[in-house]
């Protein structure tokens, strides 16, 4: 028999209490936390959706590998694990650890980067396009067209807008473009996969001008999943030997191992090129730690090198991606505007579609994260023009080409009926749409100013 329910593969050994709060608590809670959801405490949260980086539940395998932890300093048994699964996987030669995706970035980029020089994604995460500029370099986003629209279905919106890549490439020169990047899965352009096919375009126009290619892979799991079933060729292929493919077609990777090697803090750099992992070793020792643990633990290094190998089980993917789709799907029949197709990590909605009474500039993505917060305790992050904003010379916003609002799902964390309350919740939402009020910021950062900025509703 075919069962349509798709059931949680794990059993729940040790649980964790959900602070339940009324609607009257989070008005509080809200004012002292400045409107701005990371700013709240995580027992004032029900269903904390702001993100799937570290909030993974980890398996009973991975806590019996923390017991196995070796904490030696150099040379550790765990590192050896780690390092074996990560070039098991990439097929790199050298990898290097870090405490968390950033810390590679930083290494990565700030070698690579420096004023005059250009990186080319198809969106770099904020944290990608914060160390790039950081070192003085511009960071440039060219996702096909498709990416641009919400509400239009495209299988691989991920995709880079190859034309445009080899133009920016000869506009700019060879020489002046520190890396491209690819963003498996495209985390700010709503968790959209990239097909292997355009993977193998921008890796031959790479090729062809010398540019170095890198795998921004936090997600390659959840972007094998989407290939296998949505690419031609890939039927019978296993879930990781797409993911071997995909890094088989590229120059590095940075990993933050928080999201698909299912652990609470890890990351690192895999590299092909001698010189480069030379020069980057040598920063990791400076900023990190020596070579054979990066900002890590032992017992961080051997459940990632164990959660690495766990992500690629066909079960647990069917599971992540499909239960996500429910959430998405359900929300969608509802007339909530969401960003379609669902992708892989989040369901990302459409706020400014939604709140088309509140201007860009009212931060309607912002609005939203704050209604979800009021009603239901859910906590979620804007990805719009808080998180992507700019100002002109005159002061006047230049807002993100979309306004949208992330609902990140740790994995193996929730369960169905928590998904349900969630989706209940938007009942509300799309009841109470038209009296809900944009918002102003009142202080913030240079730099990513998302996590600290202080907010005011617009009377
Ligand atoms: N690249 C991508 C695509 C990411 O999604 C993230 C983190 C990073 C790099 C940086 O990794 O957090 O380990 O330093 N994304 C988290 C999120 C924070 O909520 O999407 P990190």
């Amino acid at each position: 028999m075919k069962h349509k329910t798709i059931i949680e593969p794990f059993k729940i050994k040790s649980v964790e209490p959900v602070y339940v709060t009324t609607e009257e608590q989070r008005i509080t809670y809200l004012k002292t936390a400045k409107n701005n959801p990371f700013l709240l405490k995580s027992d004032q949260v029900i269903i904390d959706f702001l993100t799937d980086s570290g909030t993974s539940a980890m398996s009973a395998e991975q806590w019996a590998g923390i017991m196995r932890g070796d904490e030696s300093y150099a040379g550790s048994k765990s590192w050896e694990r780690m390092e074996d699964a990560i070039k098991h996987l990439t097929g790199m030669e050298f990898i290097l650890p870090t405490h968390q995706g950033r810390a590679a970035e930083r290494i990565i980029y700030g070698h690579l980067g420096g004023p005059g020089k250009t990186f080319i994604s198809n969106t770099h995460f904020d944290t990608t396009r914060a160390n790039i500029e950081f070192s003085g370099a511009e960071a440039i986003d060219i996702a096909i067209d498709e990416s641009n629209d919400p509400s239009l279905i495209h299988p691989f919106k991920g995709n880079i807008n190859t034309d445009r890549l080899e133009k920016l490439i000869n506009e700019k020169g060879a020489d002046n473009i520190g890396a491209v990047i690819l963003t498996v899965t495209n985390n700010s352009g709503g968790g959209q996969p990239i097909s292997m096919q355009n993977t193998r375009e921008v890796s031959a126009i790479c090729k062809k001008h010398g540019v170095l290619l890198l795998l921004d892979c936090c997600r390659v799991a959840e972007n094998a999943y989407f290939i296998k079933h949505r690419e031609e060729g890939f039927e019978n292929y296993t879930y990781e030997q797409i993911a071997q493919e995909m890094f088989s077609l590229t120059d590095g990777a940075a990993m933050s191992s928080k999201k698909d090697a299912l652990v609470n803090m890890g990351g690192f750099l895999a590299l092909r090129d001698k010189e480069i992992a030379e020069a980057c070793t040598m920063l990791l020792i400076i900023t990190e730690g020596f070579a054979t643990y990066g900002g890590l633990s032992g017992r961080d290094m051997e459940a990632l090198a164990i959660g690495l190998k766990e992500v690629f089980d066909p079960s647990y993917l069917e599971y992540r991606i499909k239960s996500t789709a429910y959430l998405g799907e359900h929300l969608h029949k509802m007339g909530v505007p969401v960003m379609m197709p669902i992708g892989g990590h989040a369901v990302y909605i459409d706020a400014k579609k939604l709140y088309s009474h509140i201007p860009v500039d009212q931060y309607p993505g912002q609005a939203l994260a704050c209604e979800l917060y009021l009603k239901a305790g859910i906590r979620t992050v804007e990805i719009g023009s808080v998180m992507f904003g700019k100002y002109d010379e005159n002061g006047k916003l230049i807002p993100a080409p979309m306004e949208l609002v992330r609902l990140a799902i740790p994995r193996r964390v929730y369960t169905q009926s928590h998904i349900e309350y969630v989706i209940e919740t938007f009942d509300e939402i799309l009841k109470e749409k038209e009296s809900v009020k944009g918002y102003k910021i009142t202080k913030e950062p240079k730099f990513l100013r998302h996590f600290t900025a202080h907010f005011e509703q617009i009377k």
